[in-house]
């Protein structure tokens, strides 16, 4: 956990960046392959698996209610399902560590299970806001309680049954959407959810894949209680999100060329990718195919002059967790870049505005804090320095990102936290600077 690998890196200039590299799988769809492979029939095998401490977290909690679940490879799994009401109850607290998806699907999923449970997590996650789940979830009859009038973990769900709803949420979220159609699975009934914009849609996906009936609607989505879910093998593809460190990476630090191989790119999630395109940056999509219901491609990258833009409205949720490095790509870039309706990353891991303000300003990067984002005005280079990561994975990572082409080497402390999405980080870095 993120909150007892306290460890310090510094990481000096680059002179180029070289190499092929492939990066560890999805986060989110790796978190939904354990959810609704112990919630279907039948065994599904699960290849190209993120063994981050996220996705164990939510391994841990399933194998505690009875699910077998076997790692048959490196980045490969065998997932028993036990069907939609086969869990059993937890004979102790769940842990779901850094993972703010773990607590909130898992809210979701277990409001309408038979049983009581409790959830909680490290530091961070249980500074987290949770009413954003626990509201809906009451509306459907599910009895939830926690901190702060259940605003924050530890949860405890005694679970029973609910009734359908028909939920407007407020927040552009695929965690609230996903608690919903989650607790939606155990209902007799459609279950609907709308937002401003649309998030990442990974679990509307993976439902429809392992075979209930799910319509997506422009502003929502619908889903029809009790499916039977089959299992199904899934590939699962290279995180976008941490694809966006390399990408940026290779943008910055002069004389680079990456190419990264097996990148999921589906819309809900290639903001980045619009965004970097949009300030200048060489970036090629080949090889575009579909694997196991979501796009994929491999990415080319060279080294480019950015220009700063102006980043808002629906494209937020599509790149809700590259803003660190995107600020890291815009603190770099000619001109001014506005960021704004990103009022959602207060409430990331960390603040992730207040975060990158400090850490960028600590290198000489010119960043104002906004309170729906950012305005960062460009410098020719970062200069070295100490930084902190506040325990949040992808600042730590940003930081780095930011190291690579600065005046002198960066200090960064507390960067343990890597391990929650992008195990192999450091080394990867260093394989392609030496290339
Ligand atoms: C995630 C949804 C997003 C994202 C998080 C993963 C998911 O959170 O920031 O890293 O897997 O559903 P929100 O739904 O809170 O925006």
């Amino acid at each position: 956990m993120s909150d007892q690998s306290f460890q310090i890196r510094t990481v000096t200039p680059a002179s180029a960046l070289r190499g092929e590299i492939a990066v560890p799988g999805d986060k989110s769809i790796s978190h939904r392959s354990i959810m609704l492979g112990s919630l279907a029939e039948g065994t599904t095998r699960v290849s190209g698996f993120l063994m981050g401490e996220d996705n164990r977290s939510t391994w841990n909690a399933f194998e505690a209610m009875g699910v077998a679940i076997r790692q048959t490879g490196p980045d490969a799994l065998e997932i028993k399902g036990v069907g939609l009401s086969g869990l059993a109850e937890p004979g102790d607290v769940l842990d779901c560590g850094n993972s703010g998806t773990t607590m909130r699907l898992m809210t979701g999923l277990l409001a309408g299970q038979n049983f009581f449970s409790v959830l909680t997590g490290d530091k961070y996650l249980r500074r987290r806001p949770m009413k954003r789940v626990v509201a809906p979830l009451t509306a459907m009859g599910a009895r939830i309680w926690g901190r702060d009038g259940g605003e924050r973990a530890p949860l405890a769900i005694q679970g029973g049954s609910l009734a359908p709803i028909s939920y407007a949420s407020p927040v552009s979220s695929a965690q609230i959407k996903s608690a919903v159609l989650l607790a939606g699975l155990s209902v007799e009934g459609e279950t609907t959810v709308t937002e401003p914009h649309l998030s990442r849609d990974h679990s509307e996906r993976m439902l429809a894949y392992f075979g209930a009936a799910v319509r997506p609607f422009a502003g929502g989505v619908s889903l029809t209680g009790r499916p039977r879910l089959v299992a199904r093998d899934i590939l699962v593809p290279g995180d976008i999100s941490s694809a966006a460190f390399l990408m940026v990476a290779g943008l910055v630090t002069p004389g680079a060329e990456l190419l990264i191989r097996n990148v999921g790119i589906n819309p809900t999630r290639s903001g980045i990718i619009e965004i970097l395109t949009a300030m200048g940056g060489s970036l090629d999509l080949l090889n575009i195919r579909e694997q196991s219901g979501e796009p994929v491609a491999d990415v080319a990258v060279r080294h480019s002059r950015l220009k700063g833009i102006e980043i808002g409205g629906d494209t937020v949720p599509r790149a809700i967790d590259e803003f660190p490095v995107i600020s890291v790509a815009a603190a770099l870039a000619e001109g001014t870049t506005i960021i704004r309706d990103a009022a959602e990353l207060r409430v990331k891991e960390t603040d992730r505005i207040a975060a990158m303000v400090s850490e960028l300003g600590r290198l000489g990067g010119r960043v104002e804090a906004r309170p729906d984002g950012m305005v960062i005005s460009g410098v020719e280079q970062l200069d070295g320095g100490t930084v902190s990561s506040h325990g949040d994975h992808r600042i730590a990572m940003s930081m780095a990102v930011a190291a690579l082409s600065a005046r002198g080497a960066v200090t960064i402390e507390d960067t343990g936290c890597t391990e929650t999405s992008f195990p192999g980080f450091w080394e990867m870095i260093e394989e392609i600077r030496n290339a």
